[in-house]
């Protein structure tokens, strides 16, 4: 009797496996079936077709670089993908319509709100509307402050000497590679979550140890970003109902983010927030629910930590190919830090003098120009329009502008846009600002990053450290975005300046 039930127990669930499998199989292939029969349909355009059949790949590496090319030739500076329903522009004009002039018109709009709302939540950078503009209102107001910024300054400048500084030294007096894209991921990890929850991951410690925090959230990011892969959102919304592969990776990675969130807002709870710097604690002035307090915060992670090291990569990599900026940046150091009237012995430039150094902020800057950390962004027009180039926006469709294409346009440029020349920020040696329509690397408008001169800042404080000559294993040869590591030839010099030593020449 037992083991007829065992016998029936096992067919039935062998039944409804195969039914399940076999449901989730056939959907699939439907919905491709539609997606491809919806593309073919749609459009034999040329641009479309080399999409499809991916014959952009013979001439370009990625897709940014082939859209780049498209915007350069279009008379306009816009196109169309029509198979995506995108509408890509690097046009200053358009770009101020879409971010300013009508803003209300192109929010982030729901696709992309479905595809981050687990991992984001109802956080700033995944919401549109009341709930944006409260959060906007708030976090303007903490963030806007000088005591914030100098709180940010310090952790950074804590960062540097405490980490950054100890483990180039320790590998260059060991004449060992290094990932410096991986160092500056760990750097901004460490700098942001002391900034958004007052607590330290300690990735950047010299034996770069493994933050649980830091996997889960890469996981939790990369999956979530891989979402908007899937032929059609029905794919990943019916494995995340059932719980499957890649959807129960990720409900694990943000089981484990939330799990982290919420230890640290306990925490803060219990020793009180009141004396504390962190925007977590500020947050915690106004907001009881825990699940918007992470939100927010989980927000910030996000916006702060890649961008910085994508950022800081770049300027490191862009000044190790060009020995004359780095010497300008060195010799504007020497000058700004020789001409204070505290003769303490100083390693870095001060929060002020740091505001002193033209020539170092238009080389970062321009740094930004050619290699934007965010490369395009989209938004979804609410209601039907036509964009300042006579473009017409259909209700519902995607547009989006292009930072990295932008920076690469002689018509917004000059006929040197693609060459690495800080001073094209300065006048009389004074850091003179573009428009941000023409600049978008920071957005613009009304949903500018919240975060831009704290980065700037931050960056910048890496970049008057930089007085140590260089050694890429990659060249020039290889494509500037994947070039990711170098060694140290010597010990760094900057290691061991003070106001009183003049740097030496390499
Ligand atoms: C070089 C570094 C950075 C770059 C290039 C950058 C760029 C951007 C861009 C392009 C956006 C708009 C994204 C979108 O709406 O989809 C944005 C938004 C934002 N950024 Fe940054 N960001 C940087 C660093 C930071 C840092 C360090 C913080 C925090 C301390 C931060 C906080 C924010 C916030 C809160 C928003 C959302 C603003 C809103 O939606 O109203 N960012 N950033």
């Amino acid at each position: 009797m037992v083991s007829g039930l065992q016998w029936w127990f096992s067919s039935m669930c062998t039944a409804f496996c195969i039914t399940f499998f076999s449901f989730t199989l056939l959907f699939s292939l439907f919905s491709l079936l539609i997606f491809f029969l919806r593309l073919k349909v749609g459009c034999n355009c040329e641009i479309c077709q080399a999409y499809l059949t991916s014959s952009w790949t013979k001439e370009f590496h990625n897709l940014c670089d082939w859209f780049t090319h498209l915007l350069q030739q279009s008379a306009t500076g816009t196109i169309h993908i029509h198979v995506l329903g995108n509408t890509i522009t690097a046009n200053p004009e358009n770009v101020e319509h879409i971010l300013k002039t009508r803003f209300e018109n192109y929010p982030k709009g729901k696709p992309f709100a479905a595809i981050l709302g687990d991992l984001l939540g109802k956080g700033i950078f995944n919401v549109d509307g009341d709930s944006w503009e409260f959060q906007r209102k708030m976090a303007s107001l903490e963030l806007g402050s000088t005591s914030i910024r100098r709180h940010a300054f310090d952790i950074v400048n804590s960062e540097i000497q405490s980490r950054l500084l100890p483990l180039l030294s320790s590998v260059s007096r060991e004449q060992r590679v290094l990932d410096l894209q991986d160092v500056f991921r760990r750097f901004s990890f460490d700098n942001i979550c002391k900034f958004s929850f007052g607590l330290d991951p300690g990735c950047l410690e010299l034996s770069l140890p493994v933050s649980e925090l830091a996997e889960a959230f890469d996981l939790a990011s990369k999956l979530s970003a891989q979402r908007a892969l899937a032929s059609s959102p029905l794919i990943w919304k019916l494995k995340r109902a059932l719980n499957l592969g890649t959807e129960k990776q990720l409900k694990q990675a943000i089981k484990m983010v939330d799990a982290l969130a919420q230890e640290t807002i306990n925490q803060r709870r219990e020793k009180g927030f009141s004396d504390s710097d962190d925007l977590l604690s500020r947050f915690m002035g106004t907001i009881n629910d825990d699940k918007y307090l992470r939100d927010i915060v989980v927000s910030f992670l996000l916006a702060g930590r890649d961008t910085v090291a994508s950022g800081l990569t770049s300027f490191f990599w862009l000044l190790s190919q060009h020995p004359e900026v780095e010497s300008a940046i060195r010799d504007e150091l020497e000058r700004v830090i020789e001409g204070s009237s505290d003769d303490r012995r100083q390693q870095f430039a001060t929060f002020d003098q740091l505001r002193d150094m033209h020539y170092l902020h238009a080389a970062l800057y321009e740094s930004l120009r050619l290699f934007p950390p965010i490369q395009f962004d989209s938004k979804f027009a609410f209601e039907d329009d036509i964009l300042p180039d006579s473009t017409f926006v259909r209700k519902g469709t995607r547009v989006t502008y292009h930072p990295y294409a932008m920076g690469r346009m002689e018509r917004v440029w000059g006929p040197d846009c693609l060459e690495y020349k800080p001073d094209r920020w300065l006048k009389n040696g004074r850091y003179v600002p573009e428009s941000l329509f023409k600049y978008p690397v920071f957005q613009a408008g009304k949903r500018v990053c919240l975060g831009k001169e704290m980065a700037i800042g931050g960056d910048e404080m890496c970049g008057s450290g930089h007085n140590q000559p260089v050694q890429y294993p990659g060249s020039q040869s290889e494509s500037s975005t994947e070039v990711r590591s170098w060694s140290y030839r010597q010990r760094p010099r900057w290691l061991t300046s003070s106001s009183s030593r003049k740097w030496e020449d390499s």
